[in-house]
């Protein structure tokens, strides 16, 4: 029986290898154009494309929004929360950055289709300064989009969401903010909004228009660290205020920690400490706690780091496909950083070790892998392979990276 069963099993199996050879030697070499499988996947995920930048505006003495229409074509799918990826050369470096998207997913479903970003330039920043300086209305840029986890998700997420957010972490909240008002997004919402100064809040304006246009859906806190002419709530982002609105809108209780909202923070690293503590003591579970950080933490912030290295440089020879290049690299800068400086593209999205965009293998040398943003798989870990966003030379290293 079993010779039997193996011989028709062996039989169907040559018969299917011939059927396969027959299609490919009569199917067309190149991709078809009009496979609607396809087709679907280049709507979704087109890959790099062109924007022209139609509109930019204030969003505060110290923020810009700018607005990107498609060059051909469309505006990505995305979610509020999910963030665009720039390709930029400023200066001598070739750099990626990400910026969480501030427009409203229906925004770019419109006849004529956009996506924004606002972008902070409280201080002298590198990327910023070049956008300040160097985009203007009918400029054109390379983008990729929709990134991200940062996201109402029904089936994980309590519907109403909590928001936490500092300095330029309120964009991902203004665009579920503007997508609530407009009808498309049925949760609630309530964002308690850390800033130092009323004139540093980003986005102010929108977020109270959409506010007004779903009063009993949309709640707006400001909490000012530094204000003597506010009157709202003052200092930093404390339990006591998360517990005061979170009761209030949200129907959050001591009693019942873990069936309460969904509490969503996204801001710097230094409050990204205080808001995951302030959840730990509220007893809020992971799986209703979702962050997402703008920056990667000072050195001096990142449990671990060897502070003996700072002011070290070392030479990393860096091997992409035939090439071979030798770079310097700052011992308290990630190696990302190094290779943006010398002008070798490196994928970087989230740079926070999450995504895998900038997975780098390691030939030869010492790293430290900051602790705060260790996102390799375990088999990576035993391979050799790390992530370039949130490694530090501590040696000089050679490493291998793809060619994009
Ligand atoms: C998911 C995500 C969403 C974000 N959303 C927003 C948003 O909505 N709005 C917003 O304003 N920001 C946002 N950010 C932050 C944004 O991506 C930038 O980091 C921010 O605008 C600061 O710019 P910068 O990184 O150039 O700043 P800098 O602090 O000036 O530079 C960052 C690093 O670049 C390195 N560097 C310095 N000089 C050079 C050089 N010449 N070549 C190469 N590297 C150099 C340094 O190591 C420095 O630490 C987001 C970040 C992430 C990860
Ligand atoms: S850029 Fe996401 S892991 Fe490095």
């Amino acid at each position: 029986m079993k010779v039997k069963g193996f011989l028709k099993d062996v039989g169907g199996a040559s018969r299917v290898t011939k059927m396969r050879q027959e299609l490919i030697a009569n199917g067309s070499p190149v991709p078809d154009p009009k496979d609607p499988i396809r087709e679907l996947a280049d709507l979704l995920h087109p890959g790099k494309q062109q924007f022209t930048v139609t509109e930019i505006r204030k969003a505060s003495p110290t923020s810009t929004t700018y607005r990107f229409s498609p060059v051909n074509g469309h505006v990505p799918v995305f979610q509020s929360g999910q963030y665009v990826n720039f390709y930029l050369t400023v200066g001598d470096s070739v750099l990626t950055r990400a910026y969480s998207i501030s427009s409203a997913p229906y925004e770019a479903r419109l006849a004529e289709p956009f996506f924004e970003v606002t972008i902070r330039h409280n201080v002298h920043y590198l990327v910023p300064d070049w956008f300040l300086e160097n985009v203007k209305v009918g400029a054109e840029i390379t983008a990729a989009m929709p990134f991200g986890q940062f996201l109402y998700e029904p089936l994980r997420d309590s519907d109403h969401i909590v928001g936490i957010a500092g300095g330029s972490g309120i964009t991902p909240f203004a665009s579920m903010a503007k997508e609530i008002a407009h009808g498309k997004l049925d949760i609630d919402l309530t964002v308690i909004y850390g800033s130092v100064r009323h004139t540093d809040i980003v986005c102010g304006d929108e977020l109270e228009a959409a506010r007004k246009a779903a009063p009993d859906k949309i709640h707006i806190i400001h909490v000012m660290s530094d204000d003597d002419d506010w009157d709202g709530e003052k200092g930093f982002v404390t339990k006591e205020i998360i517990e005061k609105y979170a009761s209030k809108y949200a129907g959050w209780s001591k009693d019942d920690p873990a069936n309460g909202p969904s509490f969503f923070f996204c801001g710097p690293p230094a409050m990204f400490f205080l808001i995951d503590k302030n959840m730990k003591e509220m007893g809020v579970p992971m799986k209703r706690f979702r962050h997402d950080a703008t920056a990667q933490p000072a050195v001096k912030l990142i449990p671990g780091f060897p502070m003996d290295q700072v002011g070290k440089s070392y030479k990393i020879t860096v091997m992409r496909g035939i090439h071979e290049d030798v770079i310097d690299a700052a011992a308290d800068e990630p190696v990302a950083v190094a290779l943006e400086r010398a002008a070798i593209p490196i994928d970087t999205h989230c740079r926070g070790g999450e995504c895998g965009y900038c997975r780098t293998q390691l030939l030869e040398g010492d790293i430290f892998v900051s602790p705060l943003n260790d996102g390799r798989r375990a088999m990576d870990k035993e391979l050799g392979w790390f992530h370039a966003c949130s490694a530090y030379p501590t040696s000089d290293l050679k490493i291998k990276i793809p060619i994009i």
